[in-house]
């Protein structure tokens, strides 16, 4: 822990006191000297940060509006939320949208909004609520909970895959009708196709967990993939694509197009917004930090840690 000065941070862009921040893998990286994500140094970490305007730049943006950042170079080349106060260039931000405090929203957060994508993504591409079931894979963590929790709240059958013995009673809190061992998924090899099961899935693991979920897609289904704690590469056969109109869709929530990020952000809000978000997140202070950060690296974390930046 260091203190900056308010000069630490420059002079360009929106002074925010920041209220709340939430422990992303991405933050874990940053905060690892193997990492590779950090681009500055010294840095504020914290991709994600919500809180208070205390100074614009800009006139859609006045003293004590609330306001949400993620994504871009905040965290990682930019000072992140990982402080009291964060300057961000105006048009990184999005206005708090009606529905949403400022906890909730970092209860969400990268991880929350990653997985608004997926959905929307999917139900751009045809998915609807009376579908055959939706996989979602890593659903303890951040980008699984909160997607379990989005689908289940728009009415699908979620199915959840994690490797928690003991998540069982918390996924089927957000919504999930079945769970299933990441076991059953993370195996390499074996037939390019086998029995269509799932309408979509969306997944945040990559590697074999991928892999299998393609082959188990329904005839013109898609699966919005994310991340790669189960690993970066994948190996499979052009049979999902080619047999049964699969598709793959790539999700990136650093480099979203800021309207398109205000749009889905207010859809979080409304529609989009899952039930149950409270017992998502759990607080922790800069005490509980570092070991936050520890547990996400080594995939043992459930739900969401939010950050309270402030006494
Ligand atoms: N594309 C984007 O814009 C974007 C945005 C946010 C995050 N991400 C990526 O998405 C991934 C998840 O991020 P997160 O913040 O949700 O992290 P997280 O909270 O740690 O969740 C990841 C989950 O993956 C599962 N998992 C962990 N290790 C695994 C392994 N070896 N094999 C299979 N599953 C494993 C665990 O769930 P279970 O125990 O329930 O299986 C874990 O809780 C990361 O790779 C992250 O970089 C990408």
């Amino acid at each position: 822990m260091s203190t900056l000065s308010r000069s630490d941070l420059g002079s360009e862009g929106v002074l925010v006191a920041v209220e709340w921040s939430s422990v992303n893998y991405k933050d874990a990286l940053a905060c690892s000297p193997k990492g590779r994500v950090a681009r500055i140094s010294p840095l504020v970490p914290g991709i994600d940060l919500a809180g208070r305007v205390v100074e614009s730049d800009v006139d859609w943006l006045s003293p004590g509006d609330g306001v949400i950042a993620h994504g871009y170079d905040l965290g990682v080349g930019w000072h992140g939320g990982f402080a009291e106060l964060a300057r961000v260039p105006a048009d990184w931000i999005v206005a708090l949208p009606d529905g949403l405090d400022t906890r909730e929203a970092m209860v969400l957060g990268t991880a929350g909004f990653t997985a608004a994508l997926s959905v929307v993504a999917l139900e751009e591409r045809g998915l609807t609520p009376g579908d055959r079931p939706v996989v979602v894979t890593g659903a303890s963590g951040g980008v699984g909970s909160t997607a379990v929790a989005i689908l289940a709240a728009r009415g699908y059958h979620v199915v959840a895959s994690t490797g928690k013995a003991d998540a069982e009673g918390y996924l089927r809190s957000l919504g999930a009708e079945s769970v299933i061992p990441r076991d059953e998924l993370a195996v390499a090899g074996g037939k390019p196709l086998e029995s269509m099961t799932w309408a979509a899935g969306v997944d945040c693991v990559g590697g074999t967990t991928l892999a299998t979920v393609l082959k188990r897609i329904d005839y013109g289904g898609a699966v919005a993939a994310s991340g790669l704690t189960g690993g970066a590469e994948l190996v499979t056969t052009v049979m999902p694509f080619i047999l049964r109109n699969v598709a793959l869709l790539g999700i990136d929530s650093v480099q979203t197009p800021i309207e398109r990020r205000r749009a889905v952000w207010a859809r979080l809000g409304t529609d989009l917004k899952p039930a149950g978000l409270a017992s998502i997140g759990h607080a922790i202070t800069f005490d509980d930090l570092d070991a936050a950060l520890d547990a996400i690296l080594n995939g043992a974390v459930t739900g969401r840690a939010v950050l309270r930046t402030r006494a």
